[in-house]
């Protein structure tokens, strides 16, 4: 949840190199293009507009192409249309929003606690306070837990759903869709859990909240390059 600068969060105007904004709401094919331009989107969405359900289902069929550890396939994707469980996941997500601020700002490094956190920013409240507008809310889990502490077997629990859940973003995007990759519902897992009838044995990650865009423009934003972090052959050792 870190800022951004560079990060259009749907709402700036056109630069070089961007999606144009009569493009919004259009399907894009170029690859790299999708990749690059995948960004938060949190304003210009069309809460009135709705997402066809084919659309999402087909979405996350690309999705499950993502590898999957054991081929076990533990991904479960719960879509939220219905006003009420919406509403619901929305009044958690603002709470988990409000309570951030305690829970989280002591255990930051240092060098971070002078951050804004997400309550302090506009967009991020904006998109809070519109939760149970979004035409869709798509809460991506995986069955099981990753208990162990060991770290392999972290990665490969997470390694097993977040790869599906970032192809689902990705395809949302090249199919017109504006999202964003949310995680601050975690701290309300169990009252998500009792509210839209999720078992105990099932871990709740990402949740992307889906809506058209209404001509937000999605650019590339300003990331260290690959020469910046990139090691070749030994750790620190640049490639010439
Ligand atoms: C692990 C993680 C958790 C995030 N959680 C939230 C969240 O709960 N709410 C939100 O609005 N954005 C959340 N974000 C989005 C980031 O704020 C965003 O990716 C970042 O500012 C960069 O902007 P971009 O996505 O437009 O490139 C999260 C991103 C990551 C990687």
């Amino acid at each position: 949840m870190t800022s951004n600068s560079n990060q259009d969060d749907g709402n700036a105007s056109a630069p070089k190199s961007s999606t144009p904004p009569e493009a919004a709401g259009t399907a894009i094919n170029d690859f790299f293009e999708v990749v690059e331009t995948t960004r938060s989107v949190r304003k210009r969405l069309d809460y009135d507009r709705p997402v066809p359900p084919e659309l999402i289902e087909r979405c996350i069929d690309a999705a499950v192409q993502a590898p999957t550890g054991l081929n076990r396939e533990a991904w479960r994707f719960l879509v939220l249309t219905d006003p009420e469980p919406k509403a619901q996941v929305a009044e958690l997500y603002r709470a988990s929003m409000e309570g951030l601020q305690e829970r989280v700002r002591d255990r930051l490094p240092p060098e971070l606690r002078d951050q804004p956190l997400p309550g302090d920013k506009p967009t991020y409240v904006g998109l809070a306070e519109n939760m149970h507008r979004m035409p869709a809310l798509i809460l991506v889990c995986s069955e099981g837990r990753a208990t162990s502490e060991d770290a392999a077997m972290q990665v490969a629990f997470y390694g097993s759903v977040l790869p599906a859940a970032w192809s689902l973003m990705l395809s949302l995007r090249a199919s017109g869709l504006g999202t964003t990759w949310t995680t601050l519902l975690v701290a309300e897992e169990a009252r998500v859990a009792a509210a839209l009838g999720i078992p105990e044995n099932v871990t709740q990650t990402i949740l992307l909240p889906v809506a058209y865009t209404k001509g937000a423009v999605l650019r590339r934003a300003k990331r260290k390059g690959a020469a910046d972090v990139t090691y070749w052959n030994r750790w620190a050792q640049s490639r010439e």
